[in-house]
């Protein structure tokens, strides 16, 4: 099956037109013909806009995942976790462990991602850090475990 997927850039230069996002592109090509998009956003560095947007899509059942990009370091205006912690049933921690943990072989900065992952609903919602590099770095590290996960929700898979 082709899993439904909401793509959602979070950076305050990318939302007001002074730059143009890169990672939305890069999510597109590594995610490949197994997901279909259904939603292209870029939003400013505002956890209320996140957290409505979040809110829609889960609630609505529109999506299976979930991607936000950007806001996961240690600046004031890098909100996204807290934002994505605010609207979840409960945290999915080994998805964003296994990324810093493999990131560090790419750059040591990767730690200081405070990217977080969990559930809302049926809907399953990862943080990824904000650079098209770093984007494509964290998805080849969960792409091969997202569809048993996105299973596991709309019980289809295998418990055992
Ligand atoms: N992870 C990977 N795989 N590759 C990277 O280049 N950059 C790091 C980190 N994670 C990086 C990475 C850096 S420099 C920062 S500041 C944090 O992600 C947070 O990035 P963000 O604020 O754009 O979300």
């Amino acid at each position: 099956m082709r899993f439904r997927v909401a793509l959602i850039v979070l950076s305050d230069r990318a939302a007001s037109g002074e730059r143009a996002d890169g990672c939305i592109a890069v999510m597109k090509e590594h995610l490949g013909d197994a997901y279909s998009i259904v939603r292209e956003s870029v939003l400013a560095d505002e956890p209320a806009e996140l957290q409505a947007a979040l809110i829609e899509i889960a609630d609505s059942g529109a999506a299976d995942l979930v991607l936000t990009s950007g806001g996961t370091g240690l600046s004031p205006r890098d909100r996204t976790p807290q934002a994505t912690a605010a609207v979840v049933d409960y945290e999915v921690p080994g998805i964003v462990e296994a990324i810093r943990f493999e990131s560090l072989a790419f750059t040591r900065t990767a730690m200081l991602s405070r990217a977080i992952a969990g559930v809302r609903d049926r809907t399953l919602i990862v943080n990824l850090p904000g650079s098209p590099k770093a984007v494509a770095e964290s998805l080849d590290v969960i792409l091969d475990a997202l569809p048993h996960a996105l299973e596991l929700l709309n019980e289809r898979g295998e418990h055992e």
